[in-house]
């Protein structure tokens, strides 16, 4: 008999999960308006809003937190932490900073002038944030069968180069760099190729723009390009790692995804100007230039992390995981957004509840109808997450409306897969009777999806 695939760890600590009945969680999603962001985390059950630290750290991330040097200036950990950067990516100079959106704040201050264009590969909400409110423009160029949720192919979140010349031709002279989202998190987490990241590199660079990679997921996005391009099946995740940063010129970094640390990120780079120009903006928003942000042990941690989840084990553990959802979702014959990307689910939402029109926001809808059925907390990301116009400040439906449901790293195990995917058939077999959604009640005028109230509409 074939021994079957198993986790690459075992467990040394738990953490007790919270059951609540329907009653309960109907009277607690009241109290939210509609919005899961607004639950108390213990009225969740199984917390799939996010995999950005909420993932399980290692019994030797934990050993190193103990040996965190917490001088201001100069500690040992920054040292531990710059050197694990670079030999992982390659890059000379490395500045801390406490998550993602820090990293674009310090970088963008330095880089995005008034009335720039930014392309990108579906920009995250806070590199556009960062962007927009500097007055300069992100456009997107991902590829087009992105839009299709229900087409296979095995890199759905490359650049389109075709959009992206087009970009780079009308703009000359105006665009700072690009942005190489990998994995692409706004399309499902869908890996771009390595082919696809040096034909985007080497066409910025004919025009004389740079690349920075938006590197959350870099280490899942390494692990799709051994198992699905050619010529990289025998090379080791870090070896692909090291070669996808040889073609850009800078990244950033929420290490809270592939880092799996709770809180932490960075700027990394080989170009001295921008690490000396990003330097100046480091201290006032971070702090100095070997802390940024972060603790000492923060710092230790993050560099044993970036070590472990850069091997093939603990990154096959994981898809694993992901792609055991996804094949149970397949045996119910619930859409989601094809093949399952690195960390989480997308569940098309326009295709389950064909009832609901898109003006009551489906998506959202069914964000509270998985709450309320077993207490599971994924998050919308469709026609309420996209803002309004901001000229005509009409809603946008024009993109995809999709329920995100993240697994975090190394936390739940299958059997709290099962349970989310019994959950989700069971509003699926109901959805006919679903016909009505939510109403906004209040909104921001800007990313309004972690305070708007919403009002149930039956
Ligand atoms: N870039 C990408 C691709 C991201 O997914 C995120 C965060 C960031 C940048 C910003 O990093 O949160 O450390 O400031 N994504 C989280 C998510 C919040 O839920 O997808 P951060």
């Amino acid at each position: 008999m074939e021994i079957p695939f198993a986790e690459a760890w075992k467990i040394k600590m738990i953490e007790p999960l919270k059951k609540s009945t329907r009653e309960q969680r109907e009277q607690w999603l009241k109290e939210a308006h509609y919005n899961v962001f607004m639950l108390k985390a213990e009225q969740v059950y199984i917390d799939c809003l996010t995999d950005s630290g909420t993932g399980a750290m290692s019994d030797r991330q934990w050993a190193e937190l103990m040996l965190g040097d917490e001088s201001y200036a100069g500690a040992t950990s920054f040292y531990k932490f710059e050197a694990m950067v670079q030999k992982i990516f390659g890059f000379k100079y490395v500045i801390p900073t406490h998550q993602g959106r820090a990293a674009e704040n310090v970088l963008f201050s330095y880089l995005v002038k008034e009335g720039n264009v930014i392309p990108g590969n579906a920009h995250f909400d806070t590199t556009k944030g960062h962007i927009e409110s500097r007055k300069a423009r992100a456009i997107d160029v991902t590829c087009d069968e992105a839009r299709d949720t229900q087409l296979e192919v095995p890199f759905k979140g490359n650049v389109s180069l075709e959009k992206l010349e087009k970009v780079l031709k009308e703009n000359e002279g105006n665009v700072p760099f690009m942005v190489l989202t990998i994995t692409n998190n706004t399309v499902g987490g869908q890996p771009v190729s390595m082919k696809n990241i040096r034909e985007t590199s080497e066409l910025c660079h004919r025009y004389g723009v740079p690349v920075v990679m938006d590197s959350a997921r870099f280490a899942e996005n390494a692990y799709f390009i051994k198992m699905r391009e050619e010529g990289y099946a025998d090379k080791t995740i870090k070896e692909i790692a090291r070669e996808m940063y040889t073609h850009v010129d800078a990244m950033t970094m929420s290490a809270k995804k592939d880092g799996v640390v709770n809180m932490g990120g960075f700027i990394a780079t080989n170009n001295k100007d921008w690490y000396e120009g990003a330097k100046l903006y480091c201290i006032p928003f971070e702090g100095f230039i070997t802390y940024g942000g972060l603790n000492g042990r923060d710092l230790n941690a993050l560099a044993q992390g970036l070590d472990e989840n850069t091997e093939f084990d603990m990154l096959e553990t994981r898809i694993h995981q992901v792609q055991y959802l996804a094949g149970l979702l397949d045996e119910y014959g619930i859409p989601y957004q094809r093949p399952v990307g690195g960390h989480a689910l997308f569940i098309d939402a326009d295709k389950v509840l064909c009832n609901v029109p898109k003006e009551e926001f489906p998506a959202q809808t069914l964000t509270c109808e998985l709450y309320l059925e077993a207490g599971i907390r994924g998050c919308e990301i469709g026609y309420i997450l996209a803002d309004r116009d901001p000229v005509t400040r009409e809603n946008r439906f024009g993109g995809l409306d999709l329920l995100r449901l993240c697994i975090a790293r190394r936390v739940y195990t299958d059997n709290h897969m099962k349970v989310i995917a019994a959950a989700l058939k069971n509003v699926y077999d109901r959805r006919d009777s679903i016909t009505r959604g939510v109403a906004i009640e209040w909104e921001a005028p800007l990313m309004r999806h972690f305070t708007v109230q919403l009002r149930r509409l039956q």
